[in-house]
C-alpha cells in the first residue's frame, strides 16, 4: 500500500468513496483520523455549502482528505476555486471526463486529480491528460454503476495501466482479502463504499442503517432502463418500493422527450436529480421505503454498527494475514 499512502498521504491506501447525503464532515474526518482516507461527497451542493463542508470538516481533522465533484455540476469551475482556496489536496472528479479547463484548474492550483476510468481506452487518454491517479470501479458497487465487474476491470486495466500511476480499486469489497489480491495485482490501494456508509460516525437515519444490516447481496440490484431513448445510468440500490418509483419516474421523463417538451440533456439531468432526492429521503429522513437504499454488493458483509477505526483496523488485519500466508 506505500505508494498509494505516498500518494494520498494517508497511513492505509483505503479511500472512503464519496456517498451523496452520507460523505459529510462526521464521516469524512473521521476515516482520516483512523488513517484512511475520506472524500466530502459535493453532489449538488452549491459553492457556499461545499465552503463551509469543507472548513468544517477541517475543524474535526489535521489529517488529509478529498472533494469528490460532480463533472456535470453546473458551477463546476466556482467548486474547483473553492476546493483551491481551502488548499484541497486532492479532488476526485466523478460522473464522466474531466470538463474543458477543469483539469488545468485543479492542477493549477496544486490539488492532484483523480479520475474514474471506466475502460482501458479512457484511462489511456486520461492518463495522456494528465490525471495524477484512477479509480476503476466495477458493477458490484453501490450507487451509479458501469456495466463490467470489479475482477475483470482489474485483470483487464491493473496490468496495463499500474506502472503509470497510482491505480485504485473499488466495488464489491468486504474483506481485506479481496484487497490483498487486487494489491497484487498492482493497485496502489482500494476505495470502499458499502462498508463505511453504516459506521458509527455516518449520519445515515437509523431506518437506513438497520435496512443495511439485514439485507444480503442479491437485495442490492441495478435500476433497469425502461426506454431506449432515454439512457440512464444505473444505479445500484436495495430493492424497495423506491425501485418502482423510478420505473415511473422514467416513463414520466420519457413522455416529456416523446411531447417535446424537454430536451435530452434536461431529461437526464432530472433523472439525477430524481436520484439525489430520492437518496436524501433514505439517508436524512429515514424514509427506507420510498427511498433509495444506494448498497453494494457487499452490503451482505455489513452486520452492525462499528466506529470506521475498528472497520479499517479489521480490513488491513484481514489483508496482512492473507499477504504473510502467501510469504
Ligand atoms: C449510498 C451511496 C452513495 C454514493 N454516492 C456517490 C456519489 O455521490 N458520488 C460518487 O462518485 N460515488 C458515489 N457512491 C460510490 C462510492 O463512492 C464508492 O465508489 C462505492 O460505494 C464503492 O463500491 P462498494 O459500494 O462496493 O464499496 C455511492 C455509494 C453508496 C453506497
Amino acid at each position: 500500500m506505500q505508494r498509494g499512502c505516498d500518494f494520498l498521504g494517508s497511513e492505509v491506501a483505503i479511500l472512503c468513496g464519496a456517498m451523496s447525503w452520507v460523505s459529510e464532515r462526521h464521516l469524512v474526518s473521521a476515516i482520516s483520523n483512523a488513517g484512511g482516507f475520506g472524500l466530502i461527497a459535493c453532489g449538488a451542493m452549491t459553492p457556499e455549502l461545499l465552503d463551509a463542508e469543507i472548513a468544517a470538516t477541517k475543524a474535526l481533522t489535521q489529517k488529509p482528505f478529498g472533494v469528490n465533484l460532480i463533472t456535470m455540476h453546473p458551477q463546476l469551475m466556482e467548486l474547483i476555486a473553492v476546493c483551491a482556496r481551502h488548499g484541497v489536496t486532492h479532488i476526485v472528479l466523478a460522473g464522466g471526463l474531466p470538463p474543458a479547463g477543469s483539469l488545468d484548474a485543479i492542477k493549477g492550483a496544486g490539488a492532484k486529480l483523480i479520475c474514474f476510468a471506466p475502460a482501458l481506452s479512457l484511462a489511456k487518454k486520461l492518463i495522456r491528460s494528465g490525471v495524477d491517479a484512477l479509480v476503476i470501479e466495477g458493477m458490484e458497487a453501490g450507487g451509479h454503476i458501469g456495466p463490467v465487474s470489479t475482477s475483470v476491470l482489474a485483470q483487464e486495466m491493473l496490468p496495463e495501466i499500474a506502472e503509470q500511476l497510482p491505480v485504485f480499486v473499488a466495488g464489491g469489497i468486504g474483506r481485506g482479502e479481496a484487497i490483498a489480491a487486487y494489491l497484487e495485482m498492482g493497485a496502489a490501494g482500494v476505495q470502499l463504499g458499502t462498508r463505511f456508509a453504516c459506521a458509527s460516525e455516518s449520519i445515515a437515519h437509523p431506518n437506513f442503517k438497520k435496512a443495511f444490516f439485514r439485507a444480503s447481496a442479491r437485495d442490492a440490484i441495478a435500476s433497469v432502463q425502461i426506454d431506449p431513448r432515454l439512457p440512464v445510468i444505473p444505479v445500484r440500490a436495495l430493492k424497495n418500493a423506491g425501485t418502482e418509483l423510478f420505473t415511473a419516474k422514467q416513463r414520466e421523463v420519457a413522455n416529456s422527450l416523446d411531447e417535446g417538451s424537454i430536451a435530452m440533456a434536461e431529461a437526464q439531468l432530472q433523472i439525477e436529480h430524481y436520484w439525489a432526492g430520492a437518496l436524501r429521503r433514505a439517508v436524512i429522513d429515514g424514509d427506507v421505503e420510498n427511498g433509495s437504499l444506494m448498497a453494494g454488493q457487499s452490503v451482505g458483509m455489513v452486520k452492525s454498527e462499528e466506529p470506521v477505526g475498528a472497520i479499517i483496523a479489521e480490513l488491513v488485519a484481514q489483508a496482512d494475514a492473507a499477504l504473510s500466508r502467501r510469504d
